[in-house]
C-alpha cells in the first residue's frame, strides 16, 4: 500500500499526500478545499520570519489559521536562528500543527537576502536553524530543500542528514534543482539517495499531476508526496490519487465540478479580503485553475473583467448551467 498513515514527530496524518506550500495561493480559503478534497497535511504560504520580528500586519495575518484548515503546517523563512525560533513560536500560538522552513525558494530576491534556497549553502546554519526552532516549539519542525543548485550535484543527502541530526521530523525536497525553478525533469534517483539516507519521513514534491507520477515517487523511496500546481484548479487530485492508488474507481473531477469548486473559492476568498478584493486575487490563479478545461481561455478573459463576487459567481454559474445542456 502507498497511500498510508504517516506519522511527523508525535503528529499523526490520514495520509500521505500533502499540499505544498505556494506562495500567493496556498491561502485559508485554498487550504480548506485541499484538505476537503483528501489532502493529509496543507501547508501555508511562506512567512517572513524578519516580517514578524517587525510586527508586520499582513505577515501576523498569513499566520492565521481557521478552525477547519488542521492539519496545517505553517512555512517560515529567515536566516537568523533566534529570529527563526521567534517566528516558529508565533506560529505555533496561531494554530500551527508543523513548523517547516524554507530552504527552497529560488526566487532572486529571497536568494539575494540569504534566505530560502541560499541556506542549502550553508547547512551549518540549517542546522543551527533547526536545533532553535525545536528548542522553541513543541509541534513537529520540518524543513523543505531543493536536490541541488544544479542539474549534476546532489546536496540533499548532506543536507537530509543534518536536518535530521538537528531535530527535524521529516523533510521536503523538491526533486529539481534550483537552477530550473519550478520547470523540468525531477531527479528520482537523487530523491531516493536522499531518503535512503535518513530514518525520518523524507517527502518528495515536483511534478505530481497523477497516479502515475505519485507512485514513481512512492516507488523512489518517498514516505510521502507533496503536490504543488496541479491541486490549483483540482483541490479534489488528493482523493482521486489516493482512490487510483489503492485500486478503487476514481471519479475524476470534470470542468463542471472544477468551476463549481472555483466559485467556493471565491466565496471562501470574498470572506477573508471582501467581495472585491477576493475576486482581484483569485485572478492571479484562474489560469492554472481554469487551465484544460472546454472553453476555459474565454472564461478566463471574461472573469478578469469581474468586478466583484457577484459578477464573476454569475459568469461561472452561467458555464456550469451551459455544460448541463450539453
Ligand atoms: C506560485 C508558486 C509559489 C510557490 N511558493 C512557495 C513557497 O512559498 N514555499 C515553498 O517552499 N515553495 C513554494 N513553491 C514551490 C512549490 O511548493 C513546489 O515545490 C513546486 O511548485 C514544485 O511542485 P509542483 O511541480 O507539484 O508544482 C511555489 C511554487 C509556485 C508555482
Amino acid at each position: 500500500m502507498l497511500i498510508k498513515k504517516i506519522k511527523i514527530g508525535g503528529l499523526e496524518l490520514k495520509n500521505n499526500l500533502f499540499l505544498s506550500p505556494m506562495a500567493g495561493i496556498t491561502n485559508s480559503a485554498f487550504r480548506s478545499l485541499c484538505l476537503e478534497g483528501g489532502a493529509g497535511l496543507a501547508a501555508s504560504e511562506m512567512v517572513s520570519a524578519d516580517s514578524l520580528k517587525y510586527s508586520s500586519k499582513k505577515s501576523f495575518e498569513m499566520l492565521k489559521v481557521s478552525p477547519g484548515e488542521h492539519p496545517i503546517a505553517v512555512q517560515i523563512f529567515g536566516t537568523c536562528p533566534e529570529t527563526m525560533a521567534d517566528a516558529a513560536a508565533h506560529a505555533e500560538a496561531a494554530g500551527a500543527d508543523i513548523i517547516d522552513i524554507n530552504a527552497s525558494c529560488p526566487v532572486k530576491k529571497i536568494l539575494r537576502s540569504g534566505c530560502g534556497a541560499m541556506l542549502m549553502k550553508n547547512p551549518f546554519l540549517v542546522g543551527n536553524i533547526i536545533t532553535a526552532i525545536k528548542k522553541r516549539v513543541k509541534n513537529p519542525v520540518t524543513v523543505k530543500f531543493r536536490v541541488g543548485f544544479t542539474e549534476k550535484e546532489n546536496l540533499s543527502v548532506l543536507l537530509a542528514r543534518v536536518a535530521e541530526e538537528s531535530g527535524a521530523d521529516a523533510i521536503t525536497v523538491h526533486g529539481r534543482p534550483v537552477s530550473r525553478m519550478h520547470n523540468g525533469e525531477v531527479n528520482l534517483d537523487f530523491l531516493n539517495k536522499a531518503a535512503l539516507s535518513v530514518k525520518v519521513p523524507l517527502i518528495g514534491n515536483g511534478g505530481i499531476v497523477s497516479a502515475e507520477k505519485a507512485r514513481e515517487m512512492f516507488e523512489a523511496g518517498c514516505a510521502g508526496v507533496s503536490i504543488g500546481r496541479a491541486a490549483v484548479g483540482n483541490p479534489r487530485i488528493f482523493s482521486e490519487i489516493i482512490s487510483e492508488l489503492n485500486g478503487e474507481t476514481a471519479e475524476n473531477a470534470g470542468d463542471c465540478d472544477k468551476v463549481k469548486l472555483l466559485a467556493r473559492f471565491l466565496i471562501l476568498n470574498s470572506e477573508l479580503y471582501g467581495e472585491v478584493y477576493g475576486v482581484i486575487r483569485a485572478r492571479k490563479l484562474v489560469g492554472y485553475w481554469l487551465k484544460g478545461i472546454r472553453g476555459g481561455a474565454e472564461l478566463r478573459k471574461r472573469f478578469m473583467a469581474a468586478k466583484n463576487l457577484n459578477e464573476a459567481k454569475s459568469l461561472l454559474l452561467q458555464y456550469i448551467e451551459k455544460g448541463k445542456s450539453l
